[in-house]
């Protein structure tokens, strides 16, 4: 039995943007799908404005209502025969809002809030008929459509070009600010997570090592895992030549059965790992799983 969470907990308030960071295979879709609820988890909560999400009818249309996805192709989630004006007011029929004229002019609105124009002439093409980049803006205005409180998105912008990427950070920049959506913005690039994000929880094999304001988190990391992660992506200090005693992680696709699933590839590891830390706040918003003291 592969256990491709455990134990993970955390909340978004409402206009926040949360980030889940991790390396491929970290449990960030799997954890995008028990919110959704399109897998059911052994056990575990998700509570949306206070309510337990249950898995009766009711429940369900409630977190679809406010809660959409965008996926990491397009193609996960826009029908390539359909018209993009279908795609795009897909939501609204299924949740019964509105009838077909003010869909319609709903559609328009939100293809120019996603900057597709004139979106009268965007609206009667095909997905295949546009640019990547403006095929992830269809998704995005699809997922804006019904006005949800949540966004989950799931790399949104990773198989998009670079020069095109800030672009569409931007702009869900922007409209989150905006409308005071909630966003758990899912990522393995921590350069898009700081621009885009306020907290942040990173995971480990299907554990949150560590969580925080982007800030503290991506500044002062507390956990091993943390740091070698921001240690590969950072550029030498030239005014601090002394920090350049980099964390190497191992290489080590060795599983662990107890304890600290850190251990295989941790600099640090002792005979206490066996037993797995507790993920322990340092202050008020900052925790961490470890017992190693990292300044
Ligand atoms: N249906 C499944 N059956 C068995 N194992 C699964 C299933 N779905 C996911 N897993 C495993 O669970 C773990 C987490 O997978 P998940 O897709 O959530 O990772 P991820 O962080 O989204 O990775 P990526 O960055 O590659 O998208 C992986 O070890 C994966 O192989
Ligand atoms: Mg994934």
């Amino acid at each position: 039995m592969v256990k491709a969470t455990d134990d993970i907990s955390f909340s978004v308030e409402k206009g926040e943007v949360f980030v889940l960071a991790g390396e491929s295979g970290s449990g960030k879709s799997t954890i995008a799908k028990l919110i959704l609820k399109s897998i059911e988890a052994d056990s575990g909560k998700i509570i949306f404005d206070g309510q337990e999400i249950q898995n009766d009818q009711k429940s369900l249309e409630k977190i679809r209502m406010n809660c959409q996805m965008i996926h990491q192709d397009p193609y996960d989630s826009i029908n390539p025969r359909m018209k993009i004006a279908d795609i795009v007011s897909e939501p609204l029929e299924i949740h019964k809002i509105g009838n077909n004229e003010m869909r319609k002019k709903r559609v328009i609105e939100v293809l120019q809030e996603v900057k597709l124009e004139p979106a009268e002439d965007i609206m009667k093409k095909y997905p295949h008929m546009l640019s990547g980049g403006q095929r992830q803006r269809v998704v995005l205005a699809r997922a804006l459509s019904i006005k949800p409180k949540i966004i989950l998105a799931d790399e949104p912008v990773s198989m998009l070009d670079v020069s095109i990427r800030a672009e569409m950070l931007e702009l869900m920049h922007e409209l989150q600010k905006k409308y005071e959506i909630s966003f758990i913005y899912i990522t393995h690039d921590l350069a898009t997570a700081r621009y885009f994000g306020q907290r942040i929880g990173i995971l480990y094999l299907g554990k949150i090592v560590e969580m925080g304001l982007i800030d503290d988190v991506l500044l002062k990391p507390r956990h091993p895992y943390t740091q070698a992660l921001i240690d590969a992506i950072s550029e030498p200090d030239p005014e601090n030549l002394n920090r350049i005693k980099k964390i190497r992680i191992k290489d080590s696709d060795g599983t662990i059965d107890e304890g600290c699933k850190f251990q295989p590839r941790c600099p640090y590891v002792m005979d206490k790992c066996k037993v797995e830390p507790d993920l322990k706040t340092i202050d008020e918003k900052h925790s961490f799983a470890c017992y190693v003291e990292l300044d």
